[in-house]
């Protein structure tokens, strides 16, 4: 596939179907991952293929944190429980995660790498017939999310990514022309 074909075909995807994604499937996605480019070569990415009781434990964790704005302690606990499982089913999970850093420049440079590396698994996958889900937010830094994953103190997430058989078709998001972003400076 064109790497143009891949780009637009690339989804969102976050309904799989139950087929499991192969162990070479996921090591070709990261393989592909380390070829994103990076400054001075760190290699600054770290890749958690999460299997069914991490992605249970992750699952508790974020349904941990949506129970929180719920009043009622025993539909937070199902809902808790609901979203662990939803996790626990999902084909594949990677968590991606960087090495900290003190230095202020390449923390900023080794996390755009392993977005990179991201976008890659992201296409990569297009290119297996798979589709691809990148997940952010406050829960990669919840102590139970972090050691769902079995990350060390030195390491944080940057995204996890859901990886599976779409099972539908996703329509494209609407985007605006590329023009209306950029300005040709002479
Ligand atoms: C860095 C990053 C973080 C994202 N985090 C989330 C997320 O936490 N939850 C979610 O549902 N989608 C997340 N997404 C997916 C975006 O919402 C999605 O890319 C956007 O809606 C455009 O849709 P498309 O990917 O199908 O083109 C994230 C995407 C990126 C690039």
């Amino acid at each position: 596939m064109h790497t143009s074909d891949a780009i637009k075909a690339r989804r969102s995807v976050k309904r799989f179907t139950e087929r499991a994604v192969t162990r070479a499937e996921i090591e070709t996605l990261l393989e592909h991952a380390t070829l994103a480019p990076n400054h001075k070569l760190n290699q600054p990415w770290r890749f958690y293929v999460l299997g069914p009781d991490a992605r249970y434990a992750y699952g508790l964790a974020l349904g941990a944190r949506k129970a929180k704005k719920i009043e009622d302690p025993a539909a937070g606990a199902k809902l808790r429980e609901t979203v662990g499982v939803e996790h626990r089913a999902l084909p594949a999970m990677i968590a991606v995660a960087v090495v900290n850093t003190d230095n202020a420049e390449q923390r900023e440079e080794d996390y755009a790498a392993a977005m990179m590396a991201v976008q890659n698994i992201s296409l990569t996958a297009v290119t297996l017939g798979l589709g691809s889900h990148i997940k952010t937010g406050a829960i990669m830094n919840e102590p139970a999310a972090r050691a769902a994953v079995g990350l060390p103190d030195d390491q944080r997430i940057v995204a996890v990514v859901n990886v599976g058989t779409p099972a539908e078709a996703v329509p494209a998001k609407k985007r605006d022309p590329a023009a209306a972003f950029t300005t040709w400076v002479p």
